[in-house]
C-alpha cells in the first residue's frame, strides 16, 4: 500500500519516496519482498502515483526475479479498499502479504515466519503489545482465539485497554482474501473501507486466524512526520554500526556513522566519527578512514589510509585506490579514478577518469583529469592537465619516473616521455621524448641594481 498522502511530511515529494539510509521508504518495502522471492509486488499507487511508479520502474532493475504491477487507488477510501485495486492482480492460489510502502524496516526473516504461520491456510497477523497503542487497531482475543481487529476510533474503553495491536502487516491466501475483500462496507466511525474488518469475516467463515506477535517495535515502525523519518534513521544506523562492530569493525563512535547502501569490511578496520558511506564501498584489511570523509561506490585495498575529510564518489564508473595508498586530507576522487599500490594524494588534489600505477604521487593542490599516470611519478603542487578543449575530452599520458614541476600545465592530448622532467610552471602543449627535461615558460629577465619608483615627499 503507498497510496496515503502523508500530509504531516508538509513535502512535494510523495510520502512512501522520501529516503530512508538513502533509499526510498518503498524502496525498502519492496527489497524485503525480494527478499522472499515473491512471485510478483503490487504497488497499490494512489497520491503522486506517476512519481511513484517512476522511480520504482527506474530501480526494478535491480530484482528482476520479482515482477513488478501497479494498481491505482483513487480516491482513497480506507486500506481495505486499496487491497480491493489490487485483486485483479492476485494470482488466486497465491499467498498475499500486505505490507506499507511507510513502514521500510520491516525484516525478512519475521515475514517468513508469517507465512508459515499462514501456512497457506490461515489469516496471520503481525502483531505487537504497545504500552502505549494509541491509535492502533486492537487485536481482540476470546480467550487465546484472535476474534478481531477493532479501530482506535471504533473501540470500546474496555477495547482501547488491550495493548496488543494489529501491525499493518498480514499474511493471507489470495482464494480466501478476495471474496472477503467483496464483503467490506464502511459502516465505522471513519467511513473507510477498513482491510481489519476481514478478521470478522474469517472467524465467521470458521478460517483460523493467528497472530505472530514480535518484540522489535522497529520493524513495524511506520513514518509520518520529518521527525519520525529521522528517528527512524538513527534508530536504524545504529543497528547497521551496531552489525559492524560484532563483525569486528572498529567504529569510533557508532552513534556517528552512517551506512547508505552497502559496505563490506576487512579484518581490523578503523572508521573515525562523522563518515558517510554511499552506494556499494569495500574496505580491506587495516584500512583506516579518518574523521568527515564522504565515501561513495569505492573499493579500497588493504593497508590504504583515508585521512580526514576526503571525498570519494564512484558514481557509475567507481574508484579503486591501491594497497598501503594514502589519500588526503581534504583529497577528492571522482569516478574513473584507478589509483595502484602506494599511490599519494594529497590535500586539495582532485583526480577523475585517470589511472595512477605503483608509487605514483601527486601531493599539493592539483587536478589529474583522463591522465595515464605511470610508476613513480611525481606530479607537482599546482599541476593541471587541461583536459577538456571546450568540446571534447582528451588525454594526457605521463610515463613512468616522470617529474612535473609545481604548476604546469600540461594541454591534451599530450604524451610526457618516460623518464622526463618538466620545469615548474611550463605550459606544455607537444609530447616529449623519454629523459628530456621540457622548460616552457617566459624567460627569466633579471635587471641589476633595480630601483622601484618612490613616493615623493609631501608639502604643505
Ligand atoms: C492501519 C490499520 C490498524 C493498524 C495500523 C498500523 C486499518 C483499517 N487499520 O491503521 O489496525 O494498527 O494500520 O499502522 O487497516 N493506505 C492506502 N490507501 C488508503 C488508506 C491507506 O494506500 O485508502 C495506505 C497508507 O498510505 C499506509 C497504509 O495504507 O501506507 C496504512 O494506512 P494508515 O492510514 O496509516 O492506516 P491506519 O489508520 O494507521
Ligand atoms: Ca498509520
Amino acid at each position: 500500500m503507498a497510496a496515503g498522502k502523508g500530509t504531516r511530511m508538509k513535502s512535494r515529494l510523495p510520502k512512501v519516496l522520501q529516503r530512508l539510509a538513502g533509499v526510498p521508504l518503498v524502496q525498502h518495502v519492496l527489497h524485503t519482498a525480494a527478499q522472499l522471492q515473491a512471485r510478483s509486488a503490487v504497488v497499490i499507487t494512489g497520491h503522486g502515483a506517476a512519481e511513484v511508479e517512476a522511480s520504482l520502474t527506474a530501480s526494478a532493475a535491480s530484482s528482476p526475479s520479482t515482477a513488478l504491477q501497479f494498481v491505482r487507488q483513487e480516491p482513497q477510501l480506507g486500506t481495505g479498499h486499496a487491497v480491493q485495486q489490487a485483486v485483479p492482480a492476485l494470482a488466486d492460489d497465491g499467498l498475499v502479504v500486505i505490507l506499507s510502502g511507510d513502514v521500510p524496516l520491516t525484516q525478512a526473516d519475521t515475514l517468513q515466519a508469517l507465512i508459515a504461520a499462514s501456512a497457506g491456510t490461515r489469516l496471520a497477523l503481525l502483531t505487537i503489545e504497545f504500552a502505549d497503542p494509541t491509535g492502533y487497531g486492537r487485536i481482540v482475543r476470546d480467550g487465546a482465539q484472535v476474534k478481531a481487529i477493532v479501530e482506535h476510533k471504533d473501540a470500546s474503553e474496555a477495547q482501547r485497554a488491550l495493548r496488543e495491536v494489529y501491525s499493518g502487516i498480514m499474511a493471507v491466501p489470495a482464494r480466501l482474501l478476495k471474496p472477503w475483500l467483496a464483503r467490506l462496507d464502511n459502516q465505522n466511525a471513519q467511513g473507510e473501507y477498513y482491510l481489519t474488518d476481514i478478521v470478522k469475516f474469517a472467524v465467521a467463515d470458521g478460517v483460523e486466524v493467528v497472530a505472530h506477535t514480535i518484540q522489535d517495535a522497529l520493524q513495524v515502525a511506520g513514518i509520518n512526520s520529518p521527525l519520525q523519518l529521522a528517528e527512524l534513521e538513527r534508530a536504524h544506523q545504529l543497528r547497521q554500526a551496531h552489525a559492524l562492530m560484532a563483525q569486528g569493525v572498529r567504529l569510533q563512535d557508532p552513534a556517528r556513522f552512517d551506512l547508505r547502501g552497502q559496505l563490506d569490511c576487512g579484518q581490523d578496520v578503523e572508521i573515525d566519527v562523522n563518515c558517510i558511506f554511499d552506494g556499494r564501498v569495500s574496505l580491506g584489511e587495516g584500512v583506516r578512514v579518518g574523521a568527515n570523509c564522504v565515501i561513495a561506490n569505492c573499493s579500497i585495498a588493504a593497508g590504504a589510509v583515508i585521512h580526514p575529510f576526503t571525498h570519494i564518489d564512484g558514481e557509475k564508473l567507481g574508484v579503486s585506490v591501491g594497497e598501503g595508498a594514502l589519500i588526503g586530507p581534504f583529497a577528492r576522487l571522482r569516478p574513473g579514478a584507478q589509483l595502484a599500490a602506494e599511490v599519494h594524494i594529497g590535500n586539495f588534489v582532485e583526480v577523475k577518469n585517470s589511472t595512477l600505477a605503483k608509487g605514483a604521487k601527486a601531493n599539493h593542490l592539483a587536478y589529474l583529469g583522463d591522465a595515464t599516470v605511470g610508476e613513480r611519478v611525481n606530479y607537482g603542487a599546482g599541476s593541471i592537465t587541461a583536459n577538456y578543449d571546450g568540446a571534447n575530452k582528451h588525454r594526457t599520458v605521463i610515463e613512468a619516473d616522470v617529474h612535473i614541476g609545481s604548476n604546469s600545465v600540461l594541454i591534451a592530448p599530450v604524451t610526457i616521455g618516460a623518464g622526463g622532467t618538466v620545469g615548474g610552471g611550463s605550459t606544455i602543449t607537444k609530447s616529449t621524448e623519454p629523459g628530456a627535461l621540457s622548460v616552457a615558460r617566459g624567460k627569466q629577465l633579471s635587471l641589476a641594481n633595480w630601483k622601484r619608483p618612490e613616493k615623493k615627499p609631501k608639502t604643505n
